[in-house]
């Protein structure tokens, strides 16, 4: 099977080549997808460029979703037959024809979803719905305040925690960004190119719960947002992860400050993962509350094109790779 490979390793996205391996092979419990789209990720880059390896057991070909229709499937499933449409979460691989993938982690595609739109949502729909709704345990009635909100995962954010019946306050950086931002759902949408939101997150009411991918440039300023018993879930460190914490904060306003990765689970936790987000996210994507937003889509040999595309930033929602 044609796959994308890094050539030399890791590199710039110029490493990023088509090369040939022999088609996996489904084991118990998993099935083999004919990858028909591939979602690039911002951790696909950090990947690529050595700072972000596979966990143990993971192919080391990149992409962490897809989508396309079963092939075979492996001795125990029972739920997959040859020929249904599927989107998966991947520890990797998703970049190639073909992905092996545990039968757990295949979720049906949404009625009405091409491969292209159904491969931006795994890998946003499982990190929002478990940072969001799971350890930051917004609620109806609460606000989430959302940085880099027309990234991937903001985008999910934005439009899984207004069908939540959250309100939902964006930060991007960029005067179109937070036009976007607003028009995909957000009630507030700050331009932060100046690196400041407080005032006006704090003029809006303040928030219940951060959502953060931007570390340390944004700590104070993000312990300071939250209202009293607020969640601050970190899920990247794009600014920096070394940050002052003031204790005292965290105390008087009985804060929480928690994080997580989604891809170092192991597979049992991915695999309840996976029924969550088919009970509670799938059923808003039907009904039109939450819709994929894809930006740009690249076929699967102009890989390095669309990491460089990624990387430059002026990007809206997902990126998709054409298999
Ligand atoms: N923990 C997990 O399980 C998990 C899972 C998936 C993704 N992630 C992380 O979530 C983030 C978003 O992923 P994605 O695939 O959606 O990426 P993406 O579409 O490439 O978006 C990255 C966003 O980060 C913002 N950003 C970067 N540096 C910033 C800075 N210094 N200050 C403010 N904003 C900054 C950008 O905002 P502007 O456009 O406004 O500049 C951009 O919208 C990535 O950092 C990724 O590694 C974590």
């Amino acid at each position: 099977m044609r796959v994308i490979e890094i050539e030399g390793g890791k590199g710039a996205a110029e490493a990023l080549v088509i090369g040939e391996r022999s088609t996996p092979e489904p084991g118990p419990g998993q099935v083999l997808i004919r990858v028909r789209a591939a979602g690039i990720n911002r951790p696909d880059i950090l990947q690529r460029k050595g700072l972000y390896p596979p966990p143990p057991g993971a192919p080391d070909i990149l992409g962490l979703e897809v989508a396309g229709e079963v092939e075979t499937v492996g001795a125990d499933v029972n739920r997959w037959r040859p020929g249904d449409r599927v989107c998966a979460l991947l520890g990797g691989g998703g970049y190639a024809e073909y992905a092996v993938v545990d039968a757990r982690h295949v979720l049906p595609i949404p009625a009405g979803l091409d491969f292209i739109q159904a491969a931006a949502l795994p890998e946003t729909a499982f990190t929002v719905f478990t940072n969001v709704f799971e350890d930051g345990r917004l609620a109806t009635g609460e606000t989430l305040l959302v940085h880099g909100a027309t990234s991937g995962i903001g985008v999910m954010a934005i439009q899984a925690a207004r069908g939540a019946g959250a309100r939902v306050i964006a930060t991007s950086r960029g005067a179109d960004k937070a036009k976007a931002a607003a028009a995909l759902g957000a009630d507030v949408s700050i331009d932060a190119s100046d690196g400041q939101f407080l005032q006006a997150v704090q003029d809006a009411g303040g928030a219940d719960v951060v959502l953060d991918m931007v570390g340390a440039a944004y700590a104070q300023q993000n312990l300071q947002a939250l209202k009293p018993g607020g969640r601050w879930v970190v899920i990247a460190f794009q600014s920096g992860n070394m940050a002052e914490v003031d204790l005292s904060r965290l105390m008087r306003g009985r804060l929480t400050l928690t994080g997580s990765t989604l891809r170092g689970r192991n597979a049992d936790e991915k695999a309840r993962l996976a029924e969550a987000v088919e009970t509670t996210l799938w059923p808003w994507i039907a009904d039109g509350r939450v819709r994929p937003v894809v930006d740009r889509v690249f076929p699967l040999e102009a890989a390095s094109e669309a990491h460089s595309f990624l990387e430059a930033g002026a990007h809206t929602g997902k990126v998709v790779l054409a298999v």
